[in-house]
């Protein structure tokens, strides 16, 4: 039986070295390895946050993620048995973001998985794409949850091209059908997620217009990972005008704003809001569970795997070696090249 524990226990570990240190440049994946056979046990305690990915599959292919190139796989699910057994570990959770490379409403029990997180007395938050039934969204909202539509473009020739093959007309009716809900009901919050790319910079401060005048309580600017960043370095001017009538319309209505103090290394100027490529905690504080139950560091999708929180495993990943590992470099000199100028915002979910 020690033995068999032993063997499993190596075999898993090795699969986490390939997973994790293959990936790095050659220099940096000997610094790891080596810092890494220096790692004990990480003292973490149990997050009050954690993320959740219920399905690694979508309906829509926008080109900055295709994860649904290949069309909607049911099969890449997280099961309903995972997701109670994951629950039942994170004794101390008052919220799950359902968040994922996918769309966890087309998950056709997905009422069933909420039930759950109800009867636990766990709050929710939803990053969708905004596809979903207006049913769906109000269910979130009636128990105070949080919706959070990715939104990238102000027309409908852009975001029919960034969120293919969804339609404008009908995603916008969607989203204005919440917010009338939303300001009815007085709960919950409905916030977009504006994805900042080469082709839709001149898109921000109208989809913040948008925002204002539907009703919607929050917009936060993310910026697209992969694809190489040049273009902020010649574009940054456009930016930094984009972002500066953003906040002007913010200051004439209830909405609120949220960009990363940095984009791409470079300072924001203005009502900024700290992100984690200035410092980040979020490791500690939230805990990420992919759908086959692997565990990574972050709402970002750091590709660092710590452990897999199935068969119990839960709390042991996050206090493995790979876990300590990660703690030790980030906010070092020697952080995740992943974590290299994040723009993550806890404030903006808070
Ligand atoms: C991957 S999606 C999954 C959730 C849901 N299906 C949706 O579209 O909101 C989560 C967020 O990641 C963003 N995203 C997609 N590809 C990205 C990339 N390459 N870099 C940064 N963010 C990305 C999306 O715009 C979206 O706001
Ligand atoms: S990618 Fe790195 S810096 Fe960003 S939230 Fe994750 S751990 Fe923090």
């Amino acid at each position: 039986m020690n033995s068999f524990k032993l063997t499993k226990r190596d075999a898993n570990a090795f699969a986490l070295d390939r997973r994790n240190f293959d990936v790095l440049d050659d220099q940096t994946a000997q610094h790891w390895r080596s810092d890494f056979l220096r790692c004990g046990t990480a003292q973490r305690s149990n997050p009050k946050r954690l993320i959740i990915e219920l399905l690694n599959s979508c309906n829509l292919d926008c080109p900055m993620c295709r994860v649904g190139q290949y069309g909607v796989d049911l099969k890449r699910r997280m099961s309903l048995e995972h997701f109670r057994e994951v629950l039942d570990q994170c004794k101390r959770v008052e919220m799950v973001r359902l968040n994922g490379l996918g769309e966890s409403t087309l998950i056709p029990d997905f009422d069933a998985y909420l039930d759950e997180l109800y009867t636990r007395f766990i709050s929710v938050e939803l990053i969708t794409n905004g596809t979903a039934s207006d049913k769906i969204y109000e269910r979130i909202l009636d128990r105070g949850g949080k919706l959070f539509f990715s939104w990238d473009a102000a027309s409908k020739e852009l975001f029919e091209v960034l969120r293919r093959p969804a339609r404008w007309e009908t995603c916008l009716q969607t989203l204005k059908n919440s917010c009338t809900y939303f300001g009815r009901l007085g709960q919950g919050h409905i916030g977009l997620i504006f994805t900042l790319q080469k082709t839709n910079i001149a898109h921000f401060t109208s989809v913040v217009q948008l925002a204002a005048d539907s009703g919607v309580a929050s917009v936060q600017m993310n910026v697209v990972k992969g694809g190489g960043t040049r273009w902020v370095d010649s574009e940054f001017s456009n930016i930094s005008d984009q972002i500066h009538m953003a906040f002007e319309i913010a200051k004439r209505s209830t909405l609120r704003v949220f960009v990363p103090d940095q984009i791409c290394g470079k300072r924001v100027e203005g009502a900024t809001s700290a992100s984690s490529g200035t410092h980040c905690s979020a490791p500690n504080d939230e805990a990420l569970v992919r759908w086959n139950g692997d565990m990574q560091v972050c709402n970002m999708f750091n590709p660092f795997l710590i452990g897999n929180a199935f068969d119990g495993n839960f709390e042991k990943s996050r206090q493995s070696a790979f876990s300590e590992l990660f703690s030790k470099k980030l906010n070092s000199s020697e952080g995740h090249p992943y974590c290299k100028d994040c723009v993550y915002m806890a404030e903006a979910y808070a």
